[in-house]
């Protein structure tokens, strides 16, 4: 069953970041100046987008948002700290727990201070009994499904003096949190949560629990919305976006939907001009997705298709559900379609049990697909999930010599995709200013690669516009061009 957080709900999280506010305005007014709030990241998009989301959050209780902080000077310490943790592999857990632990010494400068933890790791038992008895410094701590509950915990600890620890974990689907976004002209927007595939190395589907959509009107009119606010580009996030509208029909009582359908609704029915999407799984790219892409020209021409591994024995040892070949056609179908579309994918090295013919194969798969990109990953085992109780773990010196060989052969690739583009004139979105060269821009084309480009004074170009651009050279990551003009 979907938990649709009720309005009832909401209203009462609204009425508890009101009382916050009159709170931390009545500070603000005493003169001890605006009190300030700072979340810190880890992780995926997702993570990212949910960050903006607590920062939407804390923002209406009447926050100052910050962007980072040092632990150094006392009064440049926040007054809140949030951390929206990541699971996926081990090292990213190290390093958070890490920060929590520092953190320590600036709360005893700032007792008042407020410490959270939210996100994937605090969905793991083990990691929440660890912050209940070795860092009791944590004022709360909220898993993937609840944030939406933040004006309670912060309620309860400001006004009641109340640790928050160990709420049960929610699957929900909360509507109306206005996020607070990093950036005007592009803007994450969440379709649905959760995971039902459990691929055999993966934390995901235990910490952001079953797949869930969001109504397709909801999800529609915040894009209208983001569009008449100077929106121009949209990535619909989920963690199998394929998958999106499964069960919606019999929970709602609404007409029957997919992923095709509603990306085709947001380009007809709101502004925006370019649509992205994450992340699709590769057995359920579906022929009408392909043909929605091929048909409407505000979907970037442009695939994420994680692909894992080369190999189809590997493949089933990972419960990934399609094989090599099985790949290998939706990537020719994808081309067929797409002619010019921009591949990326994720792939994984030290599987437990990975041989090295088993490796060659991924190698040769990417010599095969040649992909734009490829985001490469040494596994990582999470306990819970049933690649972890392999014996065959992979060595760590074949580990990293597979790692080098991939990266090696993935980054010449690349270079040579961006090479072809050399001599092209493509449309860029201004992001602004490059940030290695002052005198250039960056943006990105359709395909998602970051271009740096030259423009004369008198092109007046500016974050957030279209301009063509004449690609004049090539990096593995990136590409750079001399402004032609500007364009819608
Ligand atoms: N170890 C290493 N990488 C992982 N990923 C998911 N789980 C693990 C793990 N246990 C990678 C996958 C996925 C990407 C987001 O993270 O490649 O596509
Ligand atoms: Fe993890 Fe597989 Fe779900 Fe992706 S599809 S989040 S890799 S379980």
């Amino acid at each position: 069953m979907i938990n649709r957080v009720s309005p009832e709900t909401m209203a009462e999280m609204d009425r508890l970041s009101r009382k916050i506010k009159e709170r931390n305005d009545a500070i603000r007014e005493s003169g001890a100046g605006p009190l300030t709030a700072c979340v810190k990241t880890f992780g995926c998009q997702m993570n990212e987008h949910d960050s903006e989301k607590l920062r939407g959050m804390l923002k209406r209780m009447g926050y100052d948002i910050v962007p980072d902080f040092s632990l150094g000077g006392g009064n440049l310490i926040p007054d809140v700290v949030l951390f929206n943790t990541c699971c996926v592999r081990e090292n990213a857990e190290d390093r958070i727990f890490g920060q929590i632990g520092a953190i320590k010494g600036a709360k005893k400068l700032k007792p008042e201070m407020i410490v959270g933890v939210c996100g994937c790791m605090t969905e793991q038992d083990w990691a929440v009994e660890r912050i209940r008895k070795s860092y009791r410094h944590v004022d709360m701590v909220l898993g993937t499904g609840n944030t939406y509950r933040l004006p309670e915990v912060m309620a309860a600890r400001i006004f009641d003096g109340k640790r928050t620890v160990g709420l049960a974990s929610e699957d929900s689907v909360p509507e109306g949190i206005e996020a607070d976004r990093e950036d005007r002209f592009r803007a994450y927007v969440t379709i649905m949560y959760g995971c039902d595939n459990f691929c055999s190395y993966c934390i995901v589907p235990y910490v952001r629990g079953r797949e869930r959509s969001r109504l397709p009107d909801d999800i529609v009119a915040e894009c209208a919305k983001l569009a008449s606010e100077g929106t121009k580009e949209i990535m619909l996030l989920g963690q199998n976006v394929n998958s999106y509208g499964k069960g919606l029909e019999s929970v709602d009582g609404t007409e029957k939907t997919d992923f095709a359908k509603l990306i085709r609704r947001v380009c007809s029915e709101t502004g925006v001009k370019r649509v992205r999407f994450m992340t699709s799984h590769p057995k359920d790219l579906s022929p009408d997705l392909i043909a929605a892409m091929a048909e409407e020209p505000k979907i970037c021409a442009q695939l994420h298709l994680p692909v894992q591994s080369g190999s189809t024995s590997e493949l089933k040892r990972m419960n990934r559900k399609y094989t090599r070949e099985d790949y290998l056609r939706r990537v020719a179908e994808v081309r067929r379609a797409l002619p010019d579309v921009a591949l990326s994918t994720d792939i994984m090295i030290g599987f437990p049990g990975e041989t090295e013919e088993e490796f060659l194969d991924t190698l040769s798969l990417l010599e095969e697909v040649r992909f734009d990109a490829a985001f490469t990953f040494i596994y990582s085992r999470r306990q819970g999930t049933p690649a972890a109780a392999s014996p065959d773990q992979v060595p760590e010196e074949v580990v990293k010599e597979r790692f080098q060989r991939l990266t090696e052969t993935q980054n010449r690739i690349s270079r040579e995709k961006n090479e072809e583009m050399r001599g092209k004139v493509v449309t860029v979105l201004t992001e602004g200013v490059s940030r290695t060269n002052v005198d250039r821009y960056t943006g990105r084309t359709e395909g998602n690669k970051i271009v740096n480009f030259t423009a004369p004074d008198s092109a007046k170009v500016d974050t957030g516009d279209f301009a063509r651009v004449l690609i004049t050279g090539a990096q593995t990551w990136s590409l750079e061009g001399e402004f032609v003009e500007s364009t819608d």
